[in-house]
């Protein structure tokens, strides 16, 4: 508890600060003139008191549900965001320790900048340099998501991360033996012992860290949602309104506002990969109805996760949208919003691309609590 304490009698002032860890004081006579030393130590003691009342409530760890956004299906009494818990899924997120040969992160793939995807090739790179079959995901409000992955085999975010770790061309590894590697560290035993007032390290709560961390990547704060929010001074352009209508017609469907996702499998009509021949959510469903179905992505920060689509093979939104209006490819399970063509003008076009990127949030993107390296 912090308290700052005032005392004046005829002849002295004083003050005495304690932060709850420290007590600083400053006595002065009155009939001294208030010097700049004094000054200075009242204002850095008053600086003390706020920084400890701010780590009180610190609201850099509380999830937050904007405003007209549905519940999240995240289940947040399993598993309590804390402080101690999330810092550790972010160091963990970081470390190519969880890698077989200590080379491999799941930063490596999933970088802050490009909203946690990877961006200069269409599927990702592992271990031994090593190639996936698909474009990794960009990972944000990955609290309202239904399932995971683009076929969505993975239905709990918390047991997500065994899928790369044991990935033979990801990160090849075992669960067992990267706790293993884990309880080798005196360092990581202490920040466990942190976290979850244990120190011997488990499978269980190396996954919960990492939960703490990829829950709370959240992004709100494009432009879309300041106008949205009806915020003073922001407002679209003629262009990115245009846009916007043309989403709401054409796109809106399926990247539903405000997540831009509405969680279903669709085919988007994209000609099958003969090489990778990816037929999504069929191969977990073996149903022939879910032959080329992959789960609707958000479409918030596209302007910077690109390649676009399960196996990347789009590099620019303009190819994305060319795709729409002229490359759907009919098959029996072609979505049937897809079905009669989208007949977009040239500046219509332009005019779509321009409210996409208007879901960029750069808040989200350069938000210090969710870089590398702790900039505290
Ligand atoms: C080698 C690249 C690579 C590494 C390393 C990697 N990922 Fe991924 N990640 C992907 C790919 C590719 C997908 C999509 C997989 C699919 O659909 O089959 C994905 C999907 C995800 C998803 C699902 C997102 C969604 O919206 O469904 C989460 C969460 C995730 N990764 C977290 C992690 C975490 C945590 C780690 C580290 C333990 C990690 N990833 C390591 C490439 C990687
Ligand atoms: C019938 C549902 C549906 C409609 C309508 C639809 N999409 Fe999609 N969209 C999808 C699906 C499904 C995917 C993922 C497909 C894949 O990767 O195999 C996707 C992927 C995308 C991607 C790539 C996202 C990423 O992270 O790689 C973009 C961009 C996109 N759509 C934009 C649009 C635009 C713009 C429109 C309107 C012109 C639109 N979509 C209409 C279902 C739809």
């Amino acid at each position: 508890m912090s308290s700052i304490i005032f005392l004046t009698t005829k002849k002295r002032i004083a003050y005495f600060v304690n932060t709850g860890k420290a007590t600083t004081y400053c006595i002065a006579n009155n009939k001294m003139k208030l010097t700049s030393r004094h000054i200075t130590l009242f204002l850095l003691t008053g600086l003390l008191v706020l920084l400890s009342f701010a780590r009180k409530e610190d609201p850099r760890y509380r999830f937050v549900i904007p405003k007209g956004w549905p519940k999240p299906t995240y289940d947040f009494k399993r598993n309590k965001v804390s402080e101690a818990g999330f810092e550790l899924g972010r160091t963990l997120f970081n470390d190519p320790i969880l890698s077989k040969d200590n080379s491999i992160s799941c930063a490596s793939c999933h970088l802050n900048f490009t909203a946690f995807t990877h961006a200069d090739h269409n599927v990702s790179h592992g271990i031994y340099g090593l190639k996936g079959t698909r474009n990794s995901l960009a990972l944000f409000n990955l609290a309202w998501n239904k399932t995971f992955m683009w076929d969505g085999r993975v239905t709990d975010l918390e047991g997500q991360p065994t899928n790369p770790i044991t990935n033979r061309v990801e990160m090849d590894n075992s669960m067992d033996s990267v706790v293993a590697k884990l309880n080798r560290s005196g360092n990581y035993r202490k920040l466990f012992y942190t976290a979850f007032k244990d120190s011997v390290i488990t499978p269980k709560t190396l996954l919960k860290s990492l939960a703490q961390f990829t829950v709370m990547l959240e992004s709100f704060n494009s432009k879309y949602d300041s106008v949205i929010r009806s915020e003073p001074g922001v407002a679209f352009t003629e262009n990115e309104l245009k846009g916007y209508n043309l989403f709401k017609q054409h796109c809106a469907s399926c990247h539903t506002e405000p997540l831009f996702t509405n969680n279903a499998f669709k085919n988007n009509g994209l000609l099958v990969d003969t090489a990778l021949r990816d037929f999504g959510r069929m191969s977990i469903t073996h149903q022939a109805s879910d032959s080329l179905l992959f789960r609707v992505p958000s479409l918030r920060n596209i302007g910077v996760s690109g390649p676009y689509m399960h196996d990347g093979r789009f590099g620019r939104l303009k190819d994305v949208v060319e795709h729409y209006t002229s490359g759907t490819i009919k098959s029996p399970t072609l979505s049937h919003e897809l079905e009669n063509e989208i007949r977009l003008s040239t500046q219509d076009k332009k005019d779509l691309i321009s409210f996409l990127n208007t879901l960029t949030d750069k808040y989200f993107l350069y938000d210090v609590r969710f870089r590398s390296t702790n900039p505290y």
